[in-house]
């Protein structure tokens, strides 16, 4: 891939990077970071990412059809710009509370400017009134990524590894795409054709945002081994439709969601490139 963003130019300012926690509140970032010794965590403070040069305070909205709230944040790019990708590394690992997973590769930084968002109407989550919930549904908090209704009214979140738009951020990991996706296009993945392919595409787009693929590449809220997906795809594909068509059938309160949209040979393409990776 080696996509890059071209940052260049003086940017002095250094946002402090601590190797142990500070509180709770703290961002967490993973050891691939300039910043950061390899085999450690960096801890960043609330307080600091305020202090960056190009934190702002806007009036927009956490989503499209939310009320317009001051917000202030601080755009992505920079947070990436000042914790120092080394060379090859072209995205962000969104990584989350709930251990859900998303890629954010540097080109979607650079085309929607996502911000990560640092206070709502000046507090913080662990204020009094705290941090309002997405959509009615879960926390924003600790952190949250997402690009502005406002700048980009028409942007769909669709990106070919999961969401840009990120709730309960814990954590921000570096990584090459090619690297970290490479179990899923590696030994007898390698050359996958027709639906096998797409159905790659679609777990890659649609699932591994809560379910590991292959070497446990991926998030993990769903608490299920990749095997588990293989086993349902391979001896008991009726079950593995109705669960990925309507999961709330079987788990009332799953947070796992419906797939309307899915038809036939969506689920045909999954079933085959999830049986492609159980082949002897
Ligand atoms: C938002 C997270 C999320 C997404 C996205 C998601 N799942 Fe799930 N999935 C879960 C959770 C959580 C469970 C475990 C059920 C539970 O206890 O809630 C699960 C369970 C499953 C199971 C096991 C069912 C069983 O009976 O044991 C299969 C199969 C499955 N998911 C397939 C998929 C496929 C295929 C996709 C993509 C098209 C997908 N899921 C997308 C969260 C998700």
């Amino acid at each position: 891939m080696g996509f890059c963003l071209g940052w260049g130019g003086a940017w002095a300012f250094e946002l402090p990077v601590s190797l142990t926690p500070d509180s709770e509140d703290d961002l967490i970032i993973g050891d691939r970071w300039d910043r950061v010794p390899k085999g450690q965590k960096g801890y960043v403070r609330r307080g600091d990412l305020a202090k960056m040069p190009t934190a702002k305070t806007v009036l927009d909205r956490i989503w499209p059809t939310a009320d317009a709230v001051k917000m202030t944040v601080v755009p992505m790019a920079d947070v990436v710009k000042t914790l120092g990708a080394p060379e090859g590394m072209d995205g962000v690992v969104l990584k989350c509370a709930d251990r859900w997973e998303s890629w954010l590769p540097f080109h979607l930084i650079k085309d929607h400017d996502p911000y990560l968002l640092i206070y709502y109407e000046g507090r913080s989550p662990t204020d009094k009134e705290g941090w309002p919930s997405f959509l009615g549904i879960e926390d924003l908090a600790p952190y949250y990524a997402f690009v502005s209704p406002k700048r980009f009214p028409d942007f769909v979140d669709e990106t070919p590894f999961g969401m840009i738009s990120a709730t309960q951020i814990t954590e921000l990991g570096l990584a090459n795409e090619a690297e970290r996706y490479a179990p899923f296009f590696a030994g007898k993945l390698a050359n996958l054709e027709g639906p096998a392919a797409i159905g790659r595409d679609l777990f890659l787009a649609r699932c591994n945002t809560c379910h590991q693929g292959p070497e446990e590449v991926g998030g993990n809220v769903s608490q299920r081994p990749f095997m588990i997906l293989q086993t349902h795809a391979v001896h008991n594909s009726a079950h593995f439709r109705n669960m990925v068509a309507d999961p709330k059938q079987f788990y009332p309160q799953t947070i796992m969601p419906r797939h309307p949209d899915f038809e036939d040979e969506h689920y045909a393409a999954l079933i085959a490139f999830i049986t492609a990776t159980a082949e002897p």
